[in-house]
């Protein structure tokens, strides 16, 4: 029996989510940043929620209500602060699932005064941003559970493959770009799981509460003992 026991039920775990986009500051009142929800983050917690887990979520900017009586909530905007809330949290967490839709990238330098425009092109310089999921994988230890997330639009399953084996992560879920009613936005979507150990898991096209339902069914499966 692995370590949530015989029965399918979290009680007692603890479970950090990191959900939504990331907002990359480039003047006080511009940013960059993306189409995540947060919707599928959100679907996991009240799932884990639902099995008994005590639920961690660090959230970017997102437009959905998140109830502070169900859940702990850290709100972030930027990688940098979504790195910083985690790292606090990682240590005594059972599994961690890292569902944001971080920035790569964010402005090399954040202009104090707002940006004025010119008769001119303008670009801005970008540097890299700190990988959480891999950061954290490092520190991963015995007994922790990681699950990623990959949203690839070509040789899918050979790039979230290698995303498992780079982050450390025990499963990864794989969103298909190409999927129609899936992904970004949307209530429905149509992922593939990946354990490190090799199985696999096909959802076909279901709610994201359907989804959130198979994923926690996956991590059931992570033969992790105490
Ligand atoms: N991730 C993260 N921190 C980042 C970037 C990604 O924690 N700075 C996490 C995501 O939350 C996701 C996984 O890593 O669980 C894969 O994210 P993805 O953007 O698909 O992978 P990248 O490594 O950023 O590669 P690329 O965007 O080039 O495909
Ligand atoms: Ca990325």
């Amino acid at each position: 029996e692995n370590f949530f026991g015989s029965k399918p039920d979290f009680k007692g775990k603890k479970v950090l989510i990191t959900l939504g986009p990331t907002q990359e500051a480039i003047d006080p009142v511009r940013y960059i940043s993306n189409h995540s929800s947060g919707k599928m983050g959100l679907a996991i917690a009240n799932a884990f929620r639902t099995c008994g887990a005590e639920v961690f979520l660090v959230s970017g900017p997102v437009s959905l209500p998140i109830d502070t009586g169900l859940f702990h909530l850290v709100k972030v905007k930027s990688a940098a602060e979504m790195y910083q809330a985690s790292k606090k949290l990682h240590g005594e967490m059972d599994v961690c699932v890292f569902a944001a839709a971080v920035a790569d990238y964010s402005p090399a330098v954040v202009a104090q005064e707002k940006i004025k425009k010119a008769d001119s092109e303008m670009s801005i310089l970008l540097k890299k941003n700190v990988d959480i999921a891999f950061e954290l994988g490092k520190a991963k230890r015995k007994g922790q559970i990681h699950v990623g997330f990959a949203l690839e639009t070509e040789n899918e399953e050979l790039n979230a493959k290698g995303k498992l084996d780079k982050k450390n992560f025990d499963l990864i879920v794989l969103n298909s770009a190409n999927e129609k009613g899936a992904g970004f936005q949307h209530d429905t979507n149509r992922v593939k799981i990946f354990h490190s150990d090799g199985r696999s898991a096909d959802s076909g096209l279901v709610s994201k509460n359907d989804v959130a339902v198979l994923i926690l069914e996956e991590i059931k499966k992570v033969p992790v003992w105490i």
